[in-house]
């Protein structure tokens, strides 16, 4: 008893609920990211920290909260935010939350991939800037998927929760992971969907000279991670009509946007919403819980990160 949890953002409340049996909570009551400074500050004699994928939480952090600290635990499936090995070398446990939000991940490529390729948020914006149209055969046409080849990079539990979609609306799949060079997949792929987590491998994967490699109808989806794309390539490649299109849930410099794709009609983008569902959010929250839980009760984890 007596032990602290601190919490970096609000999180449901059944969460909540979970943490306080285990000690006293705290959570940041700022209604935005904590600065790195802030973030020091806010974990001081944590034993446990509930961190988003906002906060970098790295070694200075650990250091800050102190030497009780024992577990950090994500909510989110990639950890990229975290210093695993300035974690792992002080003894912090650091947890992830896979698996609970693949399928919610999955369906939000899915949408963005349907939006883009039929046009949807395109055709929202011309009713409302109120427009005059009517139906004919030459409007507005989309591209079909029934036949068509989605490569996915990064066959992991969402690359594959993809495919089976895909599958499903008759398109062919390819891979490529560490082991299938991109570039065959990128030659032959109608839709690139992006499932790979962010590591220095993995930083500008999709650069000025992976865009050329695709076929000028080829449409790129990116639901993992922001620098996995060269964001200022993509507009590039987007402008000079080398790729036919781009459906963007995640940022190079969240919260920010590359302002050359906010002007593009063949863009459709999202806030980071791949895991924004209530059941989802939810499920990732109670995870990350159970994971703090088991690491101050002396057990294993549920969900332990090894680099
Ligand atoms: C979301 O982006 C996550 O990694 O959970
Ligand atoms: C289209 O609206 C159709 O009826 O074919």
């Amino acid at each position: 008893w007596g032990m602290r949890i601190v919490v970096t953002r609000r999180v449901p409340e059944a969460a909540l609920v979970e943490l306080r049996a285990l000690g006293e909570v705290v959570v940041s009551d700022a209604d935005r990211p904590l600065t790195q400074e802030e973030l020091q500050e806010a974990v001081a004699g944590a034993s446990a920290i509930v961190s988003m994928l906002h906060d970098r939480i790295d070694g200075a952090v650990a250091d800050a909260a102190g030497p009780q600290l024992r577990v950090v635990a994500n909510v989110a499936v990639g950890y990229d935010n975290i210093d695993v090995p300035a974690l792992v070398e002080r003894g912090v446990v650091v947890t992830n939350t896979p698996d609970v939000l693949t399928d919610a991940t999955a369906d939000l490529t899915f949408g963005l991939l349907l939006a883009l390729t039929r046009r949807i948020a395109e055709g929202d914006r011309l009713l409302r800037a109120r427009k005059p149209w009517s139906f004919h055969l030459g409007f507005m046409l989309g591209s079909g998927l029934q036949g068509k080849t989605l490569g996915i990079i990064g066959p992991g539990q969402i690359g594959k929760a993809v495919a089976r979609r895909a599958e499903a609306f008759g398109m062919r799949v390819v891979y490529s992971g560490r082991s299938q060079p991109k570039e065959d997949l990128l030659r032959v792929a109608d839709v690139v969907s992006l499932h790979c987590p962010l590591t220095p491998e993995t930083r500008h994967l999709i650069d000025a000279k992976a865009l050329s490699a695709m076929k000028h109808t080829a449409f790129l989806i990116n639901t993992t991670r922001g620098p996995v794309v060269d964001e200022s390539a993509l507009a590039d490649a987007l402008l000079a009509n080398e790729i036919a299109g781009a459906g963007l849930d995640v940022f190079e410099r969240e919260p920010e946007v590359e302002p050359r794709l906010l002007e593009l009609d063949n863009v459709v983008l999202t806030p980071h919403l791949g895991s924004a569902t209530v059941e989802t959010r939810t499920e990732m929250a109670l995870l990350a819980a159970r994971n703090v839980a088991a690491v101050l009760n002396g057990e294993e984890p549920v969900n332990p990160v090894r680099r």
